[in-house]
C-alpha cells in the first residue's frame, strides 16, 4: 500500500488497501485521470483511452484531430483550451484574458502529509500512516505555478486532494476561481446524494438519479450552511447501507463552497468541489500562493454504511485535535431551553444543584449572561457580565458550581455584534457592510469583519479574559445568521471579492489561538444547531450541536443525516422537555432518552420541574449513558432502518474490539395491523456470544445478525427500546 510512480510513463498509481487511484501524464504534458475504484494490484492501461474527431470539440494542436480536452478524462481542467466543461480553476491577466494552460512540470513524493497553511486539514499521527505527491503543472505563458496534491491514508481508503496556486510570473494575476478537485468518471451509471435542509431540520438526505448537464449544490452564504452540506456522494444504482460502490466527497471548509456533477453527451461525470467561484476572486502578486481547502475523498466498495464508518474513523483520528480526542465527553445540563434569557444567579443554580444530584457533570450557562441581553436584540459582543443577572459574578458563579463537582461550561457568539452595543457604538466600522446601504439584519445583529486583524485580535481578547478568570472547562461557540452585504471597508477595491474567504481564514485564525491558549476547554461549534456542522470546524473544536431541534422523532432523521458524515462523539444531543418547544409533540422520556444516547448526551430543560419518577428515569439515563458512553463515542456505527423511508428507525454501536454493542428501535406512529418486526443487528463477532444485560438472554453474533431478535409489540406512538449486549466471557 503506496504511491506507486512509474517514472517512464508518468503513471501514478495511489494504491490503498482496498482502493486504487490511477493518474497519468500522456502527450504533451497533460495529466489524465485513468482510474478510480477498487484495489488493483498493478495497472497496466487495460481500459485505453480511445481518442477520436468528436464534432465541436476542439483540438490544441491543429495536426491531430483526434485529440480534443473536451473528450478525454482530466485530473485539473484549465478553460479556453477547448474543454467546455466546467474547469477547476480560471485566472484572469492584467490584459483581461481568461486562459491558462495546464502542463505537468514535475513531481514530489513525501511520506506523511503537510500541513496546509492557514487551513483545517486532516493530519497523519505516525508519518507511516499516509503518503502525499505533489504534481506540479504550470503554465508556460504567465509563469503560474499549480501544485495538486494527493494524500493516500494507506490503511482507509481515503484520499485526500487540495490545490496550491503559485505566481512564478511577472505581473499580478487573478483567481476566479480555485476549486479543491475535480474528477472524471467515465460513464454516468450513478446517483447523487447529499444532505439538504434548513434550521432545525438539518441534514435530509437527497438521493438522485444524475442526468446530462449540471447538478449542482452550494452556498453563498457565508458558512457552510444548513441549507446544503459541503458533501456529495456517487453511488450506484443498486448501492445500499451494506453493499455497491461509493464515491464520497467532503469539503473540509466552513464557508461559501461549491459541489457539482456534471455529465457530457458522451456520458463522462466530471464531479468537482471547492470554495464557491460565485462572488470570489484572489489577487494573486507576484511570488505570492493560493491554498485552497482540502476534499476528503472516500472510496467504499460495500455502501454507504462503509463510508460513513471510513469518515468516522478518519474524523476522529486524523481531523479532531487536542486534549478531548480521545476522552469521553461530560455530559451536560444546558439552560437555554429550561430559562432562555429569563434566569438570574439563583435559578443557574438550582439547575446545576439538580443536575448535580442526577448525576450530569457539566453545567452550561447558554445565551444572556453578559452586556444586558434579555433578547435577542442586543448586547452581542459586549462580553462582560450582567451584574443584574449575575450580581455577584462569572466567577463566583462558576466557583460554586464547580466546587460543587460539577464543571461549568459557557455560551459565545463571538463572530457577531448588535446594534446595541457598546462594542458597535465604539467601532461602527468593525461590521461586515457596504458604505452607505443600510444594513441587512439577520437575529437583529450583524456580523464582525473577521478579514480585519483588530478585529480578530478583540474576540481573541475578550474570550480569553472571560476563560482566565473563572474555572470554564467547555464552551459553546455559537454563530446565528448568514452574512449579507458582503465587502469590507478595510480591503481595496480589487480585493472586495476576497471578503468571504477571509472572514473563514479570520475565523480559523481566531480558533486556532483560542484552542491552543486553553487546551483544557472542550470547544462546542453551534450554529442555531447543525448550521456549520462540517470537518473544518471539527478540525478546532471537536464537537458541534446537531441541531436547535430537540424532538426526538425529528432527531431520527437530523442525527441519521448527520451521521453519513461525522461520528457520533462529534454530536451534541440533548434530552428536552415536552411539549417539544420546535415542534410541539409529546414523546416519552425514554425515547428521548434512547435518540440523545446516539450522540454526545446531554439534557436541555429545567431539571428543577422534574416529577420525583422523571427525576428517578433521568437519573438512570446518566448512570447509563456513563455505562455505554466508551462504545458509542469510541465504537462503529451501524444504521439499520432508515428512518427516512418510513415508519421506524435503528441503529446500532459496537465497540472497536466488538466485546459489546447498544442498539436502539424508535417506532414513529403506532399502526393497526401492524406486521411484528425483527431487527438485525450489524457489526459483530459471528463466533461471539452475546449476552442481553436487561434479559439475560445468551444469543450468538452470527444468529443477532443473521436472524434477528423480534422486536415487542407495544401499541404506543414514539415508542423506543434499547438493548445492551456484552460477550460472554469464555469458561
Ligand atoms: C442558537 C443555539 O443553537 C441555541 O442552542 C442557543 O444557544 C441559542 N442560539 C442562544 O441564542
Amino acid at each position: 500500500m503506496s504511491i506507486k510512480i512509474d517514472e517512464e510513463k508518468l503513471q501514478f498509481h495511489l494504491q490503498g488497501k482496498n482502493t486504487s487511484y490511477v493518474m497519468q501524464v500522456i502527450k504533451d504534458g497533460y495529466l489524465v485521470h485513468l482510474y478510480w475504484g477498487k484495489r488493483i494490484n498493478k495497472y497496466n492501461g487495460s481500459n485505453k483511452i480511445i481518442f477520436m474527431d468528436r464534432g465541436f470539440s476542439p483540438n490544441p494542436n491543429g495536426q491531430d484531430r483526434t485529440f480534443s480536452l473536451d473528450t478525454i478524462p482530466q485530473e485539473y481542467q484549465a478553460f479556453g483550451n477547448g474543454d467546455f466543461r466546467i474547469p477547476a480553476y480560471q485566472i484572469k491577466l492584467n490584459n483581461g484574458s481568461r486562459i491558462s494552460d495546464l502542463r505537468y512540470k514535475s513531481h514530489k513524493l513525501y511520506k506523511g502529509k503537510p500541513k496546509l497553511e492557514g487551513l483545517p486539514a486532516t493530519y497523519v499521527n505516525d508519518y507511516k500512516e499516509a503518503e502525499t505527491i505533489e504534481i506540479i503543472m504550470e503554465d508556460k505563458l504567465t509563469g503560474l505555478i499549480v501544485t495538486l496534491n494527493y494524500t493516500l491514508y494507506k490503511e482507509l481508503d481515503v484520499i485526500t486532494r487540495s490545490v496550491k496556486f503559485t505566481n512564478l510570473g511577472e505581473e499580478e494575476l487573478r483567481l476566479l476561481r480555485a476549486l479543491s478537485m475535480s474528477v472524471d468518471f467515465r460513464d454516468d451509471d450513478f446517483e447523487m446524494i447529499s444532505l439538504y435542509g434548513a434550521h432545525n431540520n438539518e441534514k435530509n438526505i437527497e438521493r438522485r438519479k444524475i442526468v446530462s448537464g449540471i447538478q449542482l449544490i452550494d452556498s453563498c452564504r457565508g458558512a457552510s450552511s444548513p441549507q446544503q452540506a459541503p458533501f456529495l456522494a456517487l453511488v450506484r444504482k443498486d448501492t445500499t447501507e451494506d453493499s455497491g460502490e461509493v464515491y464520497a466527497f467532503n469539503l473540509v471548509y466552513s464557508g461559501n463552497f461549491t459541489a457539482q456533477v456534471q455529465v457530457d453527451p458522451y456520458k463522462n461525470t466530471r464531479v468537482s468541489m471547492g470554495i464557491n467561484p460565485f462572488d470570489f476572486s484572489w489577487l494573486l502578486k507576484v511570488n505570492e500562493s493560493f491554498q485552497t481547502p482540502e476534499v476528503v475523498m472516500v472510496y467504499s466498495q460495500n455502501g454507504i454504511g462503509e463510508m460513513s464508518r471510513t469518515y468516522h474513523k478518519l474524523y476522529s483520528q486524523n481531523l479532531c485535535r487536542g486534549n478531548f480526542k480521545n476522552k469521553v465527553r461530560p455530559i451536560l445540563i444546558n439552560n437555554w431551553e429550561a430559562t432562555y434569557f429569563d434566569f438570574d444567579e439563583k435559578k443557574i443554580e438550582s439547575i446545576a444543584k439538580e443536575g448535580r444530584k442526577l448525576g450530569i457533570e457539566l453545567f452550561v450557562l447558554d445565551d444572556g449572561w453578559f452586556g444586558k441581553r434579555d433578547d435577542e436584540n442586543s448586547s452581542l459582543g459586549d462580553w462582560i457580565v450582567d451584574k443584574r443577572k449575575i450580581p455577584n459574578g462569572l466567577e463566583r458563579l462558576a466557583n460554586t458550581i464547580t466546587s460543587s463537582g460539577m464543571e461549568f461550561g459557557i455560551w459565545f457568539e463571538p463572530e457577531m455584534v448588535s446594534i446595541d452595543s457598546d462594542l458597535y457604538r465604539q467601532h461602527p466600522d468593525w461590521c461586515i457592510h457596504v458604505p452607505n446601504r443600510p444594513y441587512t439584519l439577520g437575529r437583529n445583529q450583524l456580523v464582525l469583519d473577521l478579514s480585519r486583524d483588530d478585529v480578530c485580535d478583540y474576540i481573541v481578547e475578550s474570550v480569553s479574559y472571560i476563560l482566565s478568570k473563572s474555572p470554564i472547562t467547555y464552551v459553546k461557540w455559537d454563530m446565528n445568521r448568514h452574512i449579507t452585504d458582503i465587502g469590507s471597508e478595510f480591503l481595496p477595491c480589487e480585493r472586495q471579492e476576497e471578503t468571504s474567504h477571509r472572514y473563514i481564514l479570520g475565523l480559523y485564525k481566531v480558533m486556532d489561538e483560542l484552542v491552543s491558549r486553553f487546551p483544557k476547554v472542550l470547544f462546542e461549534g453551534c450554529s442555531s444547531g447543525g448550521g456549520r456542522f462540517d470537518a473544518g470546524m471539527l478540525y478546532y473544536m471537536p464537537q458541534t450541536w446537531t441541531s436547535d431541534n430537540t424532538d426526538a422523532i425529528c432527531r431520527t432523521k437530523i442525527q441519521y443525516g448527520t451521521s453519513l458524515i461525522y461520528p457520533a462523539i462529534t454530536m451534541g444531543a440533548h434530552v428536552s422537555t415536552v411539549p417539544n418547544h420546535q415542534v410541539g409533540r409529546i414523546t416519552p422520556l425514554e425515547t428521548r432518552g434512547h435518540v440523545a444516547m446516539a450522540g454526545n448526551f446531554g439534557y436541555e430543560l429545567d431539571l428543577t420541574k422534574l416529577t420525583k419518577k422523571e427525576s428517578e428515569v433521568v437519573k438512570e439515563q446518566v448512570k447509563l449513558y456513563k455505562e455505554i458512553r466508551e462504545i458509542i463515542q469510541f465504537g462503529e456505527l451501524y444504521r439499520i432502518f432508515n428512518p427516512f423511508d418510513g415508519n421506524e428507525a435503528a441503529w446500532n454501536f459496537v465497540s472497536k474490539d466488538k466485546s459489546e454493542f447498544i442498539a436502539t428501535y424508535v417506532k414513529v406512529l403506532s399502526l393497526p395491523a401492524a406486521p411484528i418486526r425483527t431487527i438485525k443487528f450489524k457489526g459483530l463477532n459471528p463466533d461471539h456470544d452475546y449476552k442481553d444485560i436487561f434479559t439475560g438472554e445468551i444469543f450468538g453474533g452470527d444468529e443477532l445478525m443473521n436472524v434477528g431478535i423480534t422486536i415487542p409489540r407495544v401499541k404506543q406512538d414514539f415508542f423506543s427500546i434499547q438493548w445492551i449486549f456484552r460477550q460472554v466471557e469464555e469458561p
